[in-house]
């Protein structure tokens, strides 16, 4: 057996987020700049390199695999590597594969990612106004994310949508967000906002929304009961009882998750981050490329999860953002 792999506070890196392009068709005004320099598309791992990779963490042990970007399904033939995943998911290595998306090529590929064993997808959405939607993603259009929300449904996939909770943007449509999910099935997480990459402009104390403070205005108007059940992810869930369905919190400003963290990020060019707001990564394209031996990459691997800090230091509570960190979401994928 080999060893799985532990960190220096003793948790299980169970869970890899895999970032295929830093690229997107869209700019959320949080996360991108309206001029984003990407990368020249050499740099980017292959395919296959990626299925290598992905294989031998595997093969260490873990069990979630899932795929951002950027928007991952912009990355062109991203399919294949979908479809090359699968066979993790029947040789029962893998338990979980799924993708974080932004919703706007779903309607093209969601019962191909059905076939490839995905069961449920995340996606990222704002707002139901069709104006807001275009202001805050720039480059997005509504109709197209929700025609994409209805394949992946239609497909059999379950959908979970994630709201980036911004002060004086989406505050009023707490309620209209929850019942649409409601209606819909889906389950739906707010994340607070954190201090990621120069956005321009920017302005994150003033986009902060607490979820303490959503959360005590949700229980206004429903009853809300904790939840024990996890995902694999940072979210703690509530139930509202009134209709049934489960919100969750992704909460590293008011509520710190890191002595849970069971996750690593890797991104379009192989590098590996071993934490979301920490600049320290190392590099894996280069073992990946010296040999087809797998020893040299698993023990890259492992040498850069020795060196996974304890977690993020974003924090906002005296009026000033501490804890930033330089790459954009997009870079290691959320
Ligand atoms: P589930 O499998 O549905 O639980 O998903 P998840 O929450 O693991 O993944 P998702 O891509 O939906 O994550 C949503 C957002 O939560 C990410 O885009 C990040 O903004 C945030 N997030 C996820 N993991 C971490 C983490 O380790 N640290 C911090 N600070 N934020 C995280
Ligand atoms: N803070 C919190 N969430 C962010 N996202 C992008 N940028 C930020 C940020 N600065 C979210 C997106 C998407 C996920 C990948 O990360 O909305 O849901
Ligand atoms: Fe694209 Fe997601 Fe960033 Fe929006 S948040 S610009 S959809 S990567």
């Amino acid at each position: 057996m080999t060893q799985p792999l532990v960190d220096p506070f003793q948790r299980a890196i169970t869970y890899l987020r895999l970032s295929v392009t830093d690229r997107c068709d869209f700019r959320c005004v949080y996360c991108m700049s309206e001029n984003m320099t990407f990368l020249p598309k050499k740099e980017l791992l292959t395919l296959e390199e990626l299925d290598r990779l992905c294989s031998a963490f595997i093969g260490l042990g873990v069990e979630k695999l899932r795929i951002t970007g950027g928007e991952p399904l912009v990355r062109r033939d991203i399919l294949t590597f979908f479809d090359g995943m699968s066979r993790h998911l029947e040789s029962g290595a893998l338990k979980e594969l799924t993708l974080t998306t932004n919703g706007s090529q779903l309607e093209r590929f969601a019962d191909q990612l059905y076939a490839a064993g995905v069961r449920r997808v995340n996606v990222s959405l704002d707002t139901l106004d069709e104006q807001k939607f275009a202001d805050i993603t720039r480059w997005g259009r509504l109709p197209q994310v929700l025609r994409g929300i209805d394949a992946a449904q239609r497909a059999g996939l379950r959908v979970k949508i994630n709201t980036v909770a911004l002060k004086g943007f989406n505050e009023d449509e707490l309620f209209t967000l929850a019942e649409w999910c409601a209606s819909r099935d889906m389950d739906l997480t707010f994340i607070e906002v954190m201090p990621m990459g120069d956005i321009g402009n920017e302005d994150r104390l003033g986009q902060y929304w607490a979820l303490s403070d959503l959360r005590a205005r949700l229980a206004e108007q429903y009853t809300l009961t904790d939840l024990a059940e996890r995902t694999g992810g940072p979210a703690r869930y509530v139930r509202l009882e009134e209709t049934g369905q489960k919100i969750g919190f992704i909460t590293p400003l008011t509520h710190n998750f890191c002595e849970s963290c069971n996750r690593v990020r890797i991104t379009c060019t192989g590098e590996i981050y071993t934490c979301l707001g920490q600049e320290g990564h190392c590099d894996l394209r280069k073992p990946l490329r010296a040999s087809q031996d797998d020893a040299v990459l698993e023990d890259a691997i492992r040498a850069a999860i020795s060196l996974k800090p304890r977690g993020h230091d974003f924090d906002y509570s005296r009026q000033d953002v501490a804890g930033r960190v330089s790459r954009h979401m997009s870079h290691t994928g959320g």
